[in-house]
């Protein structure tokens, strides 16, 4: 078949393996190809165990993948074909020198941007999917107008606001497709041949075209939004224990407010993922970078009531169980940073189970999708770590359990077999809310919500 444009990503990661797909798989005349410098992660991508978990992923991937869809470690070559090229790459906290654990490290997506010189024979439009610091266009601009060649390579944001755990399903139906470009007549061009994409999907209103320096910060500004929901919830989470008021009759109370509105209400152990916390971070440094120091304190707070939820719930187990965990087995139920995913990057999961072990406590994790993750986030540590898939055996003689992810088969699970096959008194730290608390009380638990008023048998 003749494919109408060539389409290449580079960085076959969460975010440019699952776009990729549904680009593929709604426009049929396009050619993509997603390359990554990672051969097992193409491997992966090219086998039906992909790389990363997402429900309805791999029937998107199968249903493409041959067709129009590729996955390939060939970069040089798929530079030169491409007509469009969506940079994925990773770009993390920068954990060294100028800025580091708080600015993006550019490193990668830097040389993205050399390795595209190098290879291109022709003018290209080069889309920037990874989320960057302000203004980094205009520095990938000048990299790529140092060519000799005398070719134009047009740089647009267009930034991805896909969640983990339901990224086919935001990609197909996303509340906005966001694309900023130079206000120049090739800048505009260019991003109406990247709206041209999605409009094969998507209707036209939820198409937003902005500037170039707005499309980049409203990606930074919408996670921050985000995580300081998270954050506000947690912190009166916090307040309710003290008072006995209840917090999820707070979220909804003050959700069905339609100006406050439900989502992002829920209080939790606290938020994880690759994105929220490294964004802030990121924001908080360019907002330093240009003397805001009030600007920055008030964001960079996001992050610090988010290490005080986790500390706060780590603090509760010991205190709860006699001050004491030496010795004692703790299920870990999830590890992931939320459902439906297996991704443990900065998870809530990590935080606990380094501090859980600190106490020497003997920890079994239990998580249908993140036990690989979790084996490596946990990798050289001191103490007694076991993974377990099946949850009846993960908590067999534990004396406590302790939920990190919402899974929903936790919520399904048969309490009374549990309680009989757990060590008494039988501790539930339930850092998601999301079991029957009542009904785990009358089983004979002793039951530690988060920001409720805990149900114990004891006098
Ligand atoms: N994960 C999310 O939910 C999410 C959502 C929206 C936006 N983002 C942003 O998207 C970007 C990518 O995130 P991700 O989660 O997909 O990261 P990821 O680490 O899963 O994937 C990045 C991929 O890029 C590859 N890579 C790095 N340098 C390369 C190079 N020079 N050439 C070829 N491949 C290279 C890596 O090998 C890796 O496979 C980040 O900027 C992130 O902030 C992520």
């Amino acid at each position: 078949m003749k494919f109408t444009r060539n389409i290449l990503c580079i960085g076959a990661g969460y975010v440019g393996g699952p776009t990729m797909a549904i680009i593929a798989l709604k426009c049929p005349e396009y050619k993509v190809t997603v390359v990554d410098v990672n051969e097992e992660r193409i491997a992966r991508w090219n086998s039906d165990d992909l790389p990363i978990y997402e429900p309805g992923l791999l029937q998107a991937v199968q249903a493409a993948r041959g067709r129009n869809l590729f996955f390939s470690t060939a970069i040089p070559e798929g530079i030169r074909a491409a007509d469009i090229i969506f940079v994925s790459v990773n770009t993390p906290t920068k954990t060294f020198g100028l800025g580091a654990g708080m600015a993006s490290d550019l490193q990668h997506w830097e040389k993205t941007a050399h390795q595209i010189v190098a290879h291109s024979e022709k003018s290209k439009i080069i889309v920037e999917k990874s989320t960057l610091p302000v203004r980094t266009a205009e520095a990938m601009e000048r990299i790529l107008s140092e060519n000799k060649k005398d070719i134009h390579f047009e740089v647009v944001s267009n930034p991805e606001f896909l969640a983990e755990g339901s990224a086919v399903n935001d990609l197909l139906e996303p509340d906005r497709v966001l694309i900023g470009s130079q206000q120049t007549e090739t800048g505009l061009q260019a991003a109406r041949e990247i709206a041209d994409i999605y409009s094969h999907w998507v209707p036209a209103g939820k198409i937003i075209t902005t500037n170039l320096w707005s499309a980049e910060l409203s990606k930074l500004v919408a996670n921050a939004f985000l995580a300081q929901r998270i954050s506000s919830i947690n912190a009166i989470s916090a307040l309710c224990e003290k008072t006995d008021a209840d917090v999820a009759e707070i979220s909804f109370a003050v959700g069905s407010d339609t100006r406050i509105g439900s989502r992002f209400m829920t209080a939790s152990i606290g938020f994880g993922g690759s994105c929220f916390k490294k964004d802030i971070l990121n924001l908080v440094y360019i907002c330093r970078s240009y003397g805001l120091e009030e600007v920055a304190d008030y964001w960079e707070m996001v992050i610090r009531m988010n290490d005080f939820q986790q500390g706060r719930f780590v603090k509760k187990i010991i205190r709860e169980m006699f001050n004491t965990i030496v010795g004692k087995k703790i299920a870990m139920l999830g590890f992931a940073f939320k459902a439906n995913t297996g991704d443990t990057r900065e998870s809530p999961g990590i935080f606990v189970a380094k501090k859980l072990l600190e106490e020497r406590a003997d920890l079994v994790i239990c998580d249908p999708q993140a036990l690989g993750n979790a084996r490596k986030d946990l990798a050289g540590l001191d103490g007694n770590v076991a993974f377990e898939t099946d949850p009846y055996r993960a908590v067999a003689g534990a004396h406590a359990i302790a939920v990190i992810t919402e899974w929903d088969m936790f919520k399904k699970l048969d309490f009374e077999k549990i309680f009989a096959a757990m060590q008494k008194p039988a501790f539930v730290f339930d850092g998601r809310n999301i079991l029957d608390h009542d009904r785990l009380f009358r089983i004979g638990f002793n039951v530690f919500p988060l920001g409720k008023p805990s149900l114990t048998h004891f006098r």
